[in-house]
């Protein structure tokens, strides 16, 4: 494999909010999982661990965090960023743009912004939610490991022709995910990662987010 080859694949995968119903077979979700495990970790301790839900699971869990999302209770196991200031807040209110105006949501409608908020809650759709955990003692450097598999995992999938998403949104419930998926009040909840086939042709995904360029990323030192 080349890097353009590896560029290639980077350059499809994109956050998925809308999938057809599906199951991927059990045989390619573990072939993603063993493929990003290969992610480094410091002390190789694979910090990382999934409750994956199928089929049935997966709407009933969707029901019961939609529930749980109706009701409140903002508690997530990792606090959620204070603040996007500056360029960060610019990048953040540019990609909530795109998706409202993929779908049709006009800017000040906070109902409907509101509604497609909440599709978070329905897992978009998505016939499969993995759960990630870290434990909690190895601190962030745990929770830095983990993004090195949530990374992994996006990318092992879109070679598998499987779309994702990344879900924050997901880990808002910290209590109550420890309690559906019996997760150690020693681990971390840190996000979930919806997947399953996409849906190419859904508003939702007819738009692909942009990225800074090298120079204002690096500091070149010589
Ligand atoms: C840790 C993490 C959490 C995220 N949480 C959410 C989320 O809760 N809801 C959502 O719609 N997108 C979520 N995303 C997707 C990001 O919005 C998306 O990765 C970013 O806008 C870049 O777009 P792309 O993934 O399509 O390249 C999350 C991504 C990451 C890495």
């Amino acid at each position: 494999m080349t890097l353009d080859d590896l560029d290639a694949l980077m350059a499809q995968r994109f956050s998925c909010r809308a999938y057809r119903p599906d199951p991927v077979p059990r045989e390619t979700i573990e072939q993603i999982v063993a493929a990003a495990s290969r992610a480094p970790s410091w002390c190789n301790a694979q910090p990382w661990h999934l409750s994956v839900t199928s089929g049935a699971q997966t709407d009933a869990f969707r029901a019961a965090l939609r529930e749980q999302a109706q009701a409140g209770g903002h508690d997530p196991d990792l606090p959620f960023p204070d603040s996007y200031p500056g360029v960060y807040r610019e990048r953040r209110r540019t990609c909530g743009w795109q998706l409202y105006e993929a779908v049709g949501v006009g800017k000040g409608d906070r109902a409907a912004s509101s509604r497609q908020m909440m599709r978070n809650f329905d897992l978009f759709d998505a016939p499969h939610c993995a759960i990630i955990s870290s434990p909690a003692e190895l601190g962030p450097y745990g929770a830095l490991d983990c993004g090195g598999f949530v990374t992994g995992f996006c990318l092992a999938a879109r070679a598998a022709g499987v779309a994702t998403i990344p879900q924050a949104a997901v880990a808002s419930f910290g209590p109550f995910l420890h309690e559906y998926f019996d997760i150690p009040q020693d681990r971390l909840v840190l996000c979930a990662i919806s997947f399953g086939y996409g849906v190419p042709e859904d508003p939702a995904n007819g738009f692909r987010t942009g990225r800074a360029p090298v120079a204002d990323i690096v500091d070149w030192r010589g």
